[in-house]
């Protein structure tokens, strides 16, 4: 044990020097590497948290375009924000965001705070988000571990815990910290990110012939890199059936809010119902809602999407009503594309809602 011990940390001391060097040959250029300013940092980080690297690059620039301060996000209109984001997921991640620009404005002057706890204290921002901005953008020295981290530590000193565990998490991010090198904690955190993105690969893929660390890994040396990380297996998705409803009425849609709480909070859907119902059914539930269908139902294509917990497995109907029901807001075509968002979600309908509202 103790042998092995003194084996990791070897291994550990050699980590900063081998990969700040091959970080500074070959790490990518971002839009956030090129000016890590505080606040780009923290958008950079919020966007990042549940998103590739490719698909955030287009919306991180319009997004500080459109709201280039801390000031612009907290006093940004909500359906503005979720516009910049639409695409994205996770609309927790930009009410969050403005939440703590809010904070920021109120507790610390408008200036993000240079400080590890004060930054974990943000709404959204979590261990690895405040390290993450601690780090790169004020060279504070405290570790940002994800789960890409988590993965290149397990391989490089080849062990089988499970990842997911709280406990294995805290003891990288104290191995890290030990390993910090002096003025560059913000660079050596990204290159720890870098590598684990585009060389120590998951799913049993890591590039091990492209690695700088390859003379020093654990799992290599045993040929064991694709059996690692190990991860406890997740409680499997519930799968929910629901019906969609596409009602249209003199050239508008009919959109709901969703409860405050929950799943897509407070976010705009389409009117639905749980279940999968028959085009009599369908029609029941219109009739509940205060509509009268002007013609025949439409059957809409099946369509299934996938949350963190849940997955929905859709069907639709489509109806052109009589009258629009107060019960619902009607928008035409140039508030959909507009102004209104509506969660990716329901993307298969977006053609078909195109149609109709032509
Ligand atoms: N993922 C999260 N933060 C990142 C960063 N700063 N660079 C690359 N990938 C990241
Ligand atoms: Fe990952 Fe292979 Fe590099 Fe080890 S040698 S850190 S398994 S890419």
């Amino acid at each position: 044990m103790e042998a092995q011990a003194v084996e990791e940390r070897q291994i550990l001391e050699k980590i900063p020097a081998l990969l700040l060097r091959w970080y500074d040959g070959c790490a990518r250029v971002l839009p956030w590497r090129e000016d890590p300013a505080p606040y780009r940092v923290w958008v950079s980080e919020i966007m990042l948290q549940q998103t590739r690297v490719e698909a955030v690059k287009p919306y991180y620039e319009r997004f500080l375009e459109r709201l280039p301060t801390v000031k612009a996000v907290a006093e940004a209109p909500e359906e503005q924000l979720l516009k910049l984001w639409e695409g994205l997921g996770y609309y927790n991640r930009v009410r969050n965001l403005q939440k703590g620009a809010q904070q920021v404005m109120e507790r610390f002057g408008g200036e993000v705070p240079a400080d590890f706890q004060a930054l974990r204290s943000l709404p959204g921002v979590g261990d690895y988000t405040a390290g993450a901005i601690a780090s790169i953008a004020f060279g504070i020295p405290v570790p940002a571990v994800d789960g890409n981290v988590l993965r290149v530590v397990s391989r490089l000193l080849a062990r089988r815990e499970d990842i997911l565990d709280a406990k294995v998490k805290k003891r990288v991010e104290t191995e890290i910290t030990g390993i910090i090198p002096k003025g560059r904690a913000g660079d050596f955190n990204q290159s720890l990110m870098e590598l684990g993105a585009m060389v120590c690969l998951p799913n049993g893929a890591p590039k091990c012939g492209n690695c700088p660390l390859e003379a020093i890994c654990l799992a290599h040396r045993a040929g064991i890199q694709g059996e690692l990380p190990v991860k406890a297996p997740k409680k499997p998705r519930k799968a929910e059936k629901r019906t969609v409803f596409l009602l249209t009425c003199w050239g508008r849609l009919a959109l709901n809010r969703r409860p405050e709480k929950g799943l897509l909070a407070g976010l705009w859907e389409l009117p639905g119902v749980q279940g999968t119902l028959s085009a009599k059914e369908a029609e029941a539930v219109l009739k509940d809602w205060g509509l009268k269908p002007a013609g025949k139902p439409e059957q809409l294509p099946a369509a299934k999407h996938i949350f963190t917990h849940v997955e929905w497995r859709m069907t639709g109907w489509a109806f052109e009503t009589a009258e629009p029901a107060p019960a619902f807001h009607w928008a035409d075509a140039r508030e959909l594309s507009q102004e209104l968002s509506l969660p990716s979600a329901f993307q298969a309908y977006f053609p078909e809602m195109e149609k109709r509202l032509k």
